[in-house]
């Protein structure tokens, strides 16, 4: 397998708008067109949502807004709708069992959930946790502010090229290790990590291996049995979704999580793993948005199971949105960028089109405020990421300026941004 074939890669250059149905997709999100000629090129920092996920979030709200565990119908509509949902977002992850699907507010709560569960676990013997310096914060400090017997931690560091390599983990794996906790993509530098690898290293110690998806959700597909990670997070906002988190895991460590419940919890995933009651509305919406992966599939002409229309869907994105990285890239390059991480155009095969950058003697921010007021929307600062600013030589108040992209953004908003970064560079 070559490197990073794992994210269904086929990237065949040449690939344009034409083959892609970008008309049909940009017309499933009502937002685009309300914001008339905004151009959203912000989407790591949460994305637009179809109109079937607006439908599914009012028809909840609409028609069994009440609690689950009544005897009547509009209650048991409610238990019946997270079931649909649990098993279409296991199906979207291709998950072994719905049972491994659990629902709750955001990712990063999941993740002080499952290091603290897991914190009580760790025996002295076998109590290091490996970190990176690539991760959003919330995958970094939740770890390292846990605490017990003989608990160290260890940094697996990124490259100069801004990615991380499984050779600079060997080293650092052992029958000490516990979990690495790493990232699918990276938020900031949109740098893919070659995740199955990491698992078979991981588990060739012992270890566990705990992945944040958040950023690599809505970018090409996923499938935890064929990746073999042990814990994966998403959080629906990135993902076409309203806001909400899931966190999956493997049945058995789920099972052996210790967690906090009230009595009156089964002491069984998913139910041990989601303390209180979670918004239902926004659950609804997340399994619409992975109905609306599946249809773009089937528009596309997917035929067969659910899973296979999302496969279909996730490698049509993860195609289109290589042509926006190269697009994008050689703008950036073509006006004097410094690109953090992947910046060859020849590589897009090894990013998404996440992209940070900053130029020569000019504050990032005043690129941003112009931008803004030319309707487009992009950021600057540390993006959560102290640790990679510091990597980067970058200060955490100044940072860089980010750019996302996702499959509804189009060529023509990579010409109108290329064209008023050329103006303002030049003023
Ligand atoms: C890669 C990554 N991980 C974790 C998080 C935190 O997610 P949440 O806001 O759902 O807690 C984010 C949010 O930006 C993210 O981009």
């Amino acid at each position: 397998m070559a490197e990073l074939d794992w994210v269904q890669n086929r990237v065949e250059p040449g690939r344009t708008d034409a083959e892609f149905p970008i008309d049909w997709v940009r017309a499933q999100f009502p937002a685009l067109a309300r914001a008339g000629s905004f151009v959203f090129l912000d989407n790591a920092a949460g994305a637009q949502v179809p109109q079937r996920v607006l439908d599914a979030v009012n028809d909840h709200l609409l028609e069994r807004n009440v609690q689950r565990g009544g005897r009547y119908s509009r209650s048991v509509e409610v238990d019946r709708m997270v079931a649909g949902a649990r098993a279409t977002v296991a199906t979207w992850l291709n998950a072994a069992d719905a049972s491994e699907i659990c629902f709750g507010m955001n990712a990063t709560s999941f993740i002080r959930l499952a290091s603290l569960a897991i914190a009580q676990t760790i025996a002295p013997e076998r109590a290091e946790i490996i970190v990176t310096d690539l991760d959003h914060d919330a995958n970094i400090a939740t770890w390292l502010a846990l605490t017990a017997p003989g608990l160290s931690f260890a940094w697996w560091r990124m490259r100069e090229d801004g990615r991380l390599h499984v050779e600079d983990l060997l080293p650092l794996l052992s029958e000490k290790t516990r979990l690495v906790a790493c990232t699918a993509v990276a938020h900031s530098l949109g740098s893919l990590v070659d995740i199955p690898a990491v698992a078979r290293a991981v588990h060739g110690v012992g270890a566990e291996l705990f992945v944040d998806c958040v950023h690599y959700s809505p970018h090409a597909p996923i499938d935890v049995q064929a990746w073999d990670c042990d814990y994966l997070v998403c959080s629906g906002y990135k993902a076409f979704s309203p806001h909400m988190g899931f966190l999956w895991g493997k049945r058995e460590r789920l099972r052996a999580l210790p967690t906090f419940r009230e009595d009156f919890i089964p002491d069984e995933p998913p139910f041990k793993i989601e303390a209180g009651t979670f918004i239902y509305e926004n659950v609804a919406g997340m399994a619409a948005a992975v109905d609306y992966l599946e249809s773009l599939g089937r528009h596309m002409g997917a035929t067969g199971d659910k899973r296979a229309a999302l496969i279909h869907a996730m490698e049509a994105i993860r195609a289109y949105e290589a042509e926006l990285s190269r697009a994008m890239l050689a703008v950036l390059n073509d006006n004097g960028a410094i690109i953090y991480g992947v910046g060859d155009p020849g590589h897009v095969d090894r990013r998404v089109p996440t992209i940070c950058f900053n130029f020569e003697g000019v504050d990032p921010a005043e690129v941003v405020k112009r931008m803004a007021a030319a309707g487009i929307g992009i950021r600057d600062g540390h993006m959560y990421a102290p640790r990679l600013m510091a990597r980067l030589g970058l200060s955490m108040d100044s940072g860089c300026i980010r750019l996302s992209m996702v499959h509804y953004n189009r060529m023509e908003e990579i010409e109108r941004f290329a064209a008023e970064l050329r103006t303002i560079l030049r003023s």
